[in-house]
């Protein structure tokens, strides 16, 4: 007879049991804030479907960085919004790029802080892909020089980690391989190795002015319905050399997160991305949720279903609760 012997709630009835037998811990360490980078000087624009999110100017960026850096977050992953788009996303791979004129800043200013930087092209191409586009579909195999290029700029700026997020083919491969050729081979690579097409990276193209211009990202990026074949990217991506793997979005991918984790020993991260952000906090604007316990609530589940570290917007936050 399990019950009355077994009584659940005896652990519970106080905060130190709780806090005894509590299995998932938050660390800041394990945070990475997204930052998105832009031209100019002194530049602080909000971003409206992303309270408390800006584009920010490199000076405004590093002062970001420092801060996150006090708060004892594990790193930043940085974004840019180029001054001009094109169709070779030039600006992705220029040595004086956005993002690589902000790694050198940051790099230089807060030297000890992790620098993360995402390697895609949407953000640099006048039509907002992810790759070359030849009569309205994008190119897989050309678009592999362009990622390698970006990602050895990246890495020549004194990136600490390259992630790409583009979603080609053999991407991890050509990144691995140019780098190595380059001199960085000990650079590591985070793959952002399932990534679905979702409708949760809304209020991200907002903030990075990279909504595609016709169609849609679905010929690359996963279809929400699928789970075996996360399993299957994720192990190719391993296989063409990834040092570290990423499941995004995060919140409606746990089941994902969880397969992962139980299947690969690589090191896990889990992006919660903007449209999760940008949720919670409506609804917490809205005083329908308490700010503080959704906030840690929701990167709690992310921890419990496997991830080893978080992308996430709440990073200066949830630290700052902890
Ligand atoms: C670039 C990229 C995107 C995100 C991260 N890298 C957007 C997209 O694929 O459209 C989304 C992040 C977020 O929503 O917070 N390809």
């Amino acid at each position: 007879m399990p019950f009355p012997t077994h009584r659940m709630r005896r652990v519970r009835a106080t905060e130190p049991l709780r806090n005894l037998v509590r299995e998932t811990q938050l660390d800041p360490r394990d945070f990475i804030l997204p930052l998105f980078a832009c031209p100019g000087k002194g530049v602080r624009r909000a971003i409206s479907s992303m309270p408390g999110n800006y584009q920010l100017s490199i000076d405004e960026l590093v002062k970001e960085c420092s801060q996150a850096h006090s708060l004892g977050i594990g790193g930043v992953i940085l974004f840019g919004i180029p001054e001009t788009k094109d169709e070779l996303a030039s600006g992705a791979y220029a040595d004086d790029g956005i993002v690589q004129q902000a790694v050198r800043a940051v790099k230089r200013e807060v030297p000890k802080l992790l620098v993360m930087t995402d390697v895609c092209n949407c953000e640099y191409t006048s039509h907002g892909h992810c790759g070359l586009v030849v009569d309205g579909e994008v190119q897989n195999d050309p678009t592999l020089e362009w990622l390698a290029k970006a990602a050895v700029s990246h890495a020549r700026a004194g990136a600490d980690v390259v992630a790409p997020s583009d979603m080609m083919d053999g991407r991890v491969a050509a990144i691995r391989k140019a780098l190595d050729e380059s001199g960085f081979p000990h650079t590591p690579i985070l793959a952002y190795a399932a990534k679905y097409a979702s409708a949760f990276y809304g209020p991200f193209r907002e903030a990075a002015e990279s909504t595609p211009q016709f169609g849609d990202r679905r010929s690359y990026q996963m279809d929400p319905a699928n789970g075996r074949e996360a399993m299957r990217e994720i192990e190719l991506d391993l296989e063409e050399g990834a040092d570290m793997i990423m499941v995004k979005p995060a919140m409606p991918y746990l089941d994902i997160i969880r397969q992962a984790r139980d299947r690969f020993d690589a090191p896990l991260g889990a992006y919660q991305v903007s449209g999760e952000f940008s949720m919670l906090m409506a609804a917490i604007q809205n005083n329908w949720l308490d700010r503080d316990r959704a906030i840690l609530e929701s990167l709690t589940s992310i921890r419990r279903a496997g991830a080893d570290f978080m992308l996430t917007y709440f990073a200066k936050d949830a630290a700052k609760l902890l």
